[in-house]
């Protein structure tokens, strides 16, 4: 209703303007059936908002319930703009509403949190504030920094896996990662600037649009505000185990940005590949088949295997138009082209040289591991 308040400058006030001057930010809100909440949220929001922040909340609704209508109603009586966008269809899930969101938004900071009041709207200026003092590019509302915690995740085991698994990702990203605790908070600030530079090369992936956010945007300044993640207020998490898979593959995404990164993971998965292959190989030839039928059979195993692991993980975002099936029988032709060329390569090293056929096989595999990927790279995936 407050649509045409006075705005800051365009650019936003400077950091040293001091207390009188106006901050504009918008809170951007991704909804997935949230009916329940949003009426509580801005109400809340509106109570913390104090007078320098020139604030307006933008909804990104992926909702099958009445969320929207929902929202329409609580937004009669806001005192500060309220937005919607509905997506018709939810690409790249919640991460992908939050992107919509970013480039859509005109303040010099955006403020990124739940609908479901885990993460308190009291702490939403003082998130602005913080970076604004610190002259911050991004502020992580942290359950892990000192005064943090992490209350309303409920049960022991989505504790140990949160932990675990900000350990492994602050491992894989030391340097992007540094000062941040909470990597997979989904409550932050962050500077416009920061994100329109780089919206291009955004590839929003399931729950986790900080990390997206602070490896590829690359803030210069990072600072951060301990909170206590509270319980849902109403309706429940839409998070799954579907959920976990899009996380995995969202670190190989933002770890392998580069060709050499990429030709390590295939490497590595073509690694773990030798466990389906040696072990069916080995169970094959002890029922007395004669090695080279059995090489063949075993490497189908290998493949179906590698298969997986390229296609759910490090090529996810490259798998382009093609059906899976279409990717399947490709890949499994050029692993099957490949096995023809090792075949007299494997024989020459067994009956040549005298070599057991294990360490053959593994040494064969290993040469033609780089015209694979190539290969793979040009004709299966999207270069
Ligand atoms: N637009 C849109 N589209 N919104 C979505 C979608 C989607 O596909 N999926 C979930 N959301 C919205 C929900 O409506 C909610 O407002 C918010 O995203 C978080 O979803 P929850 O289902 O409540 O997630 P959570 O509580 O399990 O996870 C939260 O906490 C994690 C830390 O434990 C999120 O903030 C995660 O980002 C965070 O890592
Ligand atoms: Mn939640």
């Amino acid at each position: 209703p407050t649509g045409g308040q006075d705005r800051a400058a365009p650019g936003g006030a400077p950091d040293d303007a001091g207390p009188s001057a106006r901050t504009t930010v918008t809170v951007i809100i991704p909804t997935f059936n949230e009916a329940g909440n949003v009426e509580e949220l801005l109400t809340r929001l509106a109570a913390a908002l104090p007078a320098h922040l020139d604030c307006a909340a933008l909804f990104v609704d992926d909702s099958t319930d009445d969320t929207p209508a929902a929202i329409e109603r609580a937004a009669l009586t806001c005192p500060f703009p309220v937005n919607v966008i509905h997506r018709e269809v939810a690409t790249g899930g919640l991460s992908g509403a939050v992107v919509e969101g970013l480039k859509a938004a005109a303040s010099e900071w955006i403020v990124v949190m739940d609908a479901d009041l885990q993460h308190p709207p009291s702490l939403m200026p003082e998130l602005v504030e913080t970076g604004r003092r610190a002259g911050a590019d991004l502020v992580v509302a942290s359950r892990y920094a000192g005064g943090g915690s992490h209350a309303g995740l409920s049960g022991r085991y989505r504790v140990a896996v949160s932990r675990a698994s900000t350990l492994v990702t602050k491992g894989l990203f030391p340097s992007a990662l540094r000062g941040i605790s909470d990597p997979m908070s989904g409550f932050f600030a962050i500077r416009r600037s920061t994100v329109h530079a780089n919206t291009d090369i955004l590839k929003p992936l399931g729950y986790k649009i900080l990390l997206e956010l602070a490896i590829r945007c690359r803030p210069r300044a990072v600072a951060e505000v301990p909170f206590s993640f509270q319980e849902r207020y109403a309706g429940e998490s839409k998070s799954t185990v579907r959920e976990g898979m899009r996380f995995l593959a969202h670190l190989v995404s933002l770890r392998t940005a580069t060709p050499v990164a990429r030709m390590v993971v295939f490497g590595l998965i073509g690694l773990t590949g030798f466990l389906p292959n040696l072990g069916a190989l080995a169970a094959l030839t002890a029922t007395g088949l004669h090695y080279l039928p059995a090489e063949i059979l075993a490497n189908q195993f290998g493949v179906l295997w590698n298969f997986l692991f390229i296609d759910l993980l490090l090529f996810r975002d490259r798998r382009g138009h093609r059906h899976w099936a279409d990717r399947l029988g490709r890949f499994a032709l050029l692993a099957n082209a490949d096995l023809v060329l090792r075949i007299p390569l494997i024989a020459l090293l067994v009956d040549g040289m005298g070599m057991a056929v294990l360490p053959a096989t593994a040494v064969a595999l290993l040469t033609t591991f780089v015209i694979r990927f190539v290969a793979t790279e040009l004709l299966v995936y999207l270069p």
